[in-house]
């Protein structure tokens, strides 16, 4: 009876282990891509996704799926990834308005790392 008692309390301790495991593996493939380059319609532009969702402690769902589906680059395809859009507050002008982060009318190259940059992260 007491090895019954002794491998049940075993068993849960390796299943509680298993599931934290897969766990974090999951939570670690949310974040694989930390820092996404778009290159549509100009080239090349920054977002860090890790510090976006880590670092400011914005959450998943004020992001997605409103403003952007959980797809690298699916919003390159829409046609309307631009200024026009942002100062709609559509995507990153969402927040990119001056009041919740800041504004797009200036320091343009904190976006936009041109195509210098680019090169160094090595994606064509
Ligand atoms: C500030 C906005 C924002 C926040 C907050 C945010 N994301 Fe994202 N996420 C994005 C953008 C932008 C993309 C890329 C979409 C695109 O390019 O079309 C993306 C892409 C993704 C992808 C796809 C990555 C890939 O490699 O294809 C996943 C998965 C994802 N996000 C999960 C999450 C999870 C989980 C959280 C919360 C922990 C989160 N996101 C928080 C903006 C955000
Ligand atoms: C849900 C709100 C939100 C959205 C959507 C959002 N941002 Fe941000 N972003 C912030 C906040 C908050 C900060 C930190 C405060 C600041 O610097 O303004 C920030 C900071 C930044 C920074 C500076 C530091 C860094 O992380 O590299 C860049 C660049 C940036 N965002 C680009 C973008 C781009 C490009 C998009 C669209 C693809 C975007 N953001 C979408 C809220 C947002
Ligand atoms: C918060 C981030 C951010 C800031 C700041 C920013 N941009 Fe952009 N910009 C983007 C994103 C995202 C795109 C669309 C993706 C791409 O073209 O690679 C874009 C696209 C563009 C485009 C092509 C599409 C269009 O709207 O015509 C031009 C031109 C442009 N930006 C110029 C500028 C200039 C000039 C500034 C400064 C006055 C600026 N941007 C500031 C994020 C930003």
């Amino acid at each position: 009876m007491k090895i019954f008692k002794i491998s049940l309390i075993f068993i849960l301790i390796l299943s509680g282990l298993y599931f934290f495991m897969t766990n974090s593996l999951l939570a670690e493939q949310a974040g694989s891509e930390d820092i996404i380059i778009y290159t549509k319609p100009v080239k090349a532009v920054s977002f860090n996704h890790k510090a976006h969702s880590e670092d400011y402690g914005i959450s998943c769902n004020i992001c997605h799926d409103k403003l952007f589906q959980m797809e690298a680059s699916n919003v390159e395809k829409k046609g309307d990834f631009n200024h026009k859009s942002f100062s709609k507050g559509k995507y990153c002008g969402a927040c990119h308005d001056g009041k919740k982060g800041f504004a797009m009318d200036k320091q343009c190259t904190r976006c936009h790392i041109g195509a210098k940059g680019l090169n160094k992260t090595g994606k064509k």
